[in-house]
């Protein structure tokens, strides 16, 4: 199979030039692999979160919380990351580089980019060191040790702590899931490749907790719901696998572990946007031992209290908007004409606007008739308008931000109170009633 090619630089110049995303403080100089949402963007990523939210709490077995960042330091000793959260870092001395010392084939020497570091002759580097990837900030108004508080590394550890707490108020009986989208942060060594491995990002995570002994039957359960989740985003199949992790992958707390992974194309290729992970009983029991509060779960019809086992699946929401915006982005010829055009061919829901308006010229009544079809759709989608330019340009302008629909409205629409609807992939052109727009877009969006 022919490799997909490398979109990632044609994609973060039209996310900046289209308001998708920026870099953070860019008139500073930007702040290292830290990213804004634009207008657009927001819109894609809360699309995609309230995909998720829909699809994983709107069921009656999981339920969702929404967690502070900043946690009792606690927390992070018994959850293992105060010990255990750490990449081997190496630095040259020669050209003042960082890299991790497990991913050297992965990074270029600065000085010598057709080389990894080490390879160079000028190269000095130092032995490894275990950099512990959770920024720490102070809690009150003294710097000192005894407040020193963690930005959390993941969300799942509120769900932890919360699990009593959860599963007390809602009456909720074991199988059942605790589900949270928030942000989490990490001190990368190596981020990159725009918004993939970023220093704060947002996880859409879900922890269910099952009885000992049911939880492989559950992992495959939640392996095979994941998967048709992100199929369902309309991310291509074949740009889809699983990765199962070996024994040396497993991370600390999984007795096994699957990713998602999606091809990004280019060198990047297929990369990990989806860990499930069977955590068993750790998490629980590691916080009952630093708390020495009970997290036990009474069964009561069977008389029984046992330590939950855990399923656990972890999405960051970035790198799900990185693939959506990767699978859809593509140029194609178009007939007749002699520039191409760009389309981002989103599936119609993830969208940031579902359709533009345009009036074929500033006078007749159209710009006004525009503006009430505007005004109409604005309750029941996303809905754009623009005036400036050829009708041409102002499709193209749609077509690279994804639009699935362009509504013009001509000399005849005055006349007979009718409007053209163009569709984005198809390019076909239907003539539809004002008053029946509305629920003609909603019925195919819905499709
Ligand atoms: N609670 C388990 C956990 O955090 P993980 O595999 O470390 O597992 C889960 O992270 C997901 O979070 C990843 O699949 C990825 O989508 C996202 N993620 C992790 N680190 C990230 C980073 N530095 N930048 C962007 N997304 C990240």
């Amino acid at each position: 199979m022919a490799a997909h090619p490398d979109v990632m630089d044609k994609l973060v110049s039209l996310c900046k030039r289209r308001g998708f995303i920026f870099q953070s403080s860019e008139i500073y100089g930007g702040t290292g692999s830290v990213w804004d949402y634009g207008p657009l963007g927001v819109e894609l990523k809360r699309n995609i979160k309230e995909h998720w939210w829909q699809s994983m709490v709107r069921r009656d077995d999981v339920v969702g919380i929404d967690a502070a960042i900043l946690m009792h330091p606690r927390t992070w000793e018994a959850s293992g990351h105060v010990g255990g959260f750490v990449d081997p870092l190496v630095d040259c001395k020669t050209c003042k580089g960082r890299f991790r010392a497990d991913k050297l084939e992965d990074a270029r020497c600065p000085q010598k980019p057709s080389k990894q570091p080490g390879q160079h002759d000028a190269c000095q580097l130092t032995e490894p060191r275990q950099f512990n990837l959770m920024f720490k900030t102070f809690m009150g108004p003294l710097e000192e040790s005894a407040a020193t508080v963690y930005l959390r590394p993941e969300t799942a550890q509120g769900i932890f702590v919360n699990f009593l707490n959860v599963q007390q108020s809602t009456r909720q009986k074991v199988p059942f899931g605790i589900a949270q989208i928030g942000k989490a942060f990490r001190n990368e060594i190596t981020p990159g490749n725009f918004i993939f491995r970023t220093r704060e990002f947002e996880q859409m995570e879900m922890q269910f907790f099952v009885e000992p002994g049911t939880d492989m039957e559950w992992f495959e359960q939640w392996k095979a719901a994941r998967m048709a989740w992100h199929l369902g985003l309309g991310l291509s199949p074949e740009r889809l696998h699983f990765h199962q992790h070996t024994a040396q992958e497993l991370a600390h707390y999984a007795r096994a572990a699957f990713d998602v992974q999606f091809d990004f194309g280019g060198t990047l290729g297929f990369q990990e946007i989806e860990g499930i992970h069977n955590r068993s009983d750790f998490d629980l029991t590691q916080h009952q031992q630093f708390s020495g509060k009970k997290l036990e779960y009474f069964d009561q019809p069977n008389n029984k209290r046992y330590v939950p086992y855990v399923v656990e699946t972890s999405v960051g929401a970035d790198r799900v908007t990185l693939a959506t915006l990767v699978n859809a982005y593509r140029e194609e010829a178009v007939e007749g004409e002699d520039e191409g055009r760009v389309v981002l061919g989103l599936a119609p829901f993830l969208a940031p606007i579902k359709a533009a308006v345009f009036p074929l010229t500033k006078k007749d009544g159209q710009p006004e008739m525009a503006r009430r079809i505007q005004d109409d759709l604005r309750g029941a989608m996303a809905v754009d308008y623009d005036e400036t330019g050829s009708i041409g340009k102002r499709y193209r302008r749609q077509d690279e931000v994804g639009t699935p629909f362009c509504i013009t409205v001509d000399p005849q629409s005055t006349g007979d109170d009718t409007v053209t609807v163009r569709e984005r992939d198809s390019l076909a052109q239907e003539r539809v009633g004002a008053s029946q727009l509305k629920g003609y877009l909603l019925g195919k969006l819905a499709g």
